[in-house]
């Protein structure tokens, strides 16, 4: 048994990790098309996790009796100025996310829910290493500047990202089960 409270709350943060699955994803497209490939590889594994943050919520909500909703997605941005924009607004994303946990977690102790406080430990987690992760790139990428050169490396770097933390999920060591 979940509050409406409780429930309204979860609904939104559906939406929330559903728009930045969608949001990654046209971040991804438009990495694609500048031919930063890497950088398309890590904002498609990004955006895929994203609709996992969600499908887990959705999970969670029918295993206590609340009802799931499927959200009304806004059209993203298509057009990006540069990939150090393309990061800085990733950034910003996962700090406005981290935010919405934070104030999930603040419902739960008003509502003495000690069952979602528990499932949002995971999230709590989560939010801490993908905001360190988007400042990290950030920060690189202002520190080398994004020439043509720079690209290339930031690139090479990105694709090895992806693979170690493909290889990471083979072997289950991210705890997105
Ligand atoms: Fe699900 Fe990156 O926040």
């Amino acid at each position: 048994m979940i509050s409406e409270k409780m429930e309204a709350a979860l609904n939104k943060q559906i939406e929330l990790e559903a728009y930045a699955s969608q949001y990654y994803l046209a971040m991804a497209s438009w990495c694609d098309k500048e031919g930063m490939e890497g950088a398309s590889q890590f904002l498609h594994f990004q955006s895929v996790e994203e609709k996992e943050h969600m499908m887990k919520i959705f999970h969670y909500l029918s295993e206590v009796d609340g009802f799931a909703i499927t959200p009304a997605i806004p059209q993203p941005p298509l057009e990006f100025d540069s990939v150090q924009e393309v990061f800085k607004q990733v950034y910003e994303h996962e700090k406005k996310v981290t935010q919405s946990i934070n104030e999930l977690v603040a419902i739960c102790y008003k509502e003495n829910d000690y069952n979602t406080l528990n499932f949002l430990q995971w999230y709590v987690e989560e939010q801490r290493e993908e905001e360190n992760q988007a400042r990290t790139i950030l920060d690189r990428i202002k520190l080398i500047g994004d020439g043509g050169q720079s690209l290339y490396y930031i690139d090479k770097e990105m694709k090895k990202f992806v693979a170690a933390a493909q290889a990471a999920e083979a072997a289950g060591e991210d705890g997105n089960a």
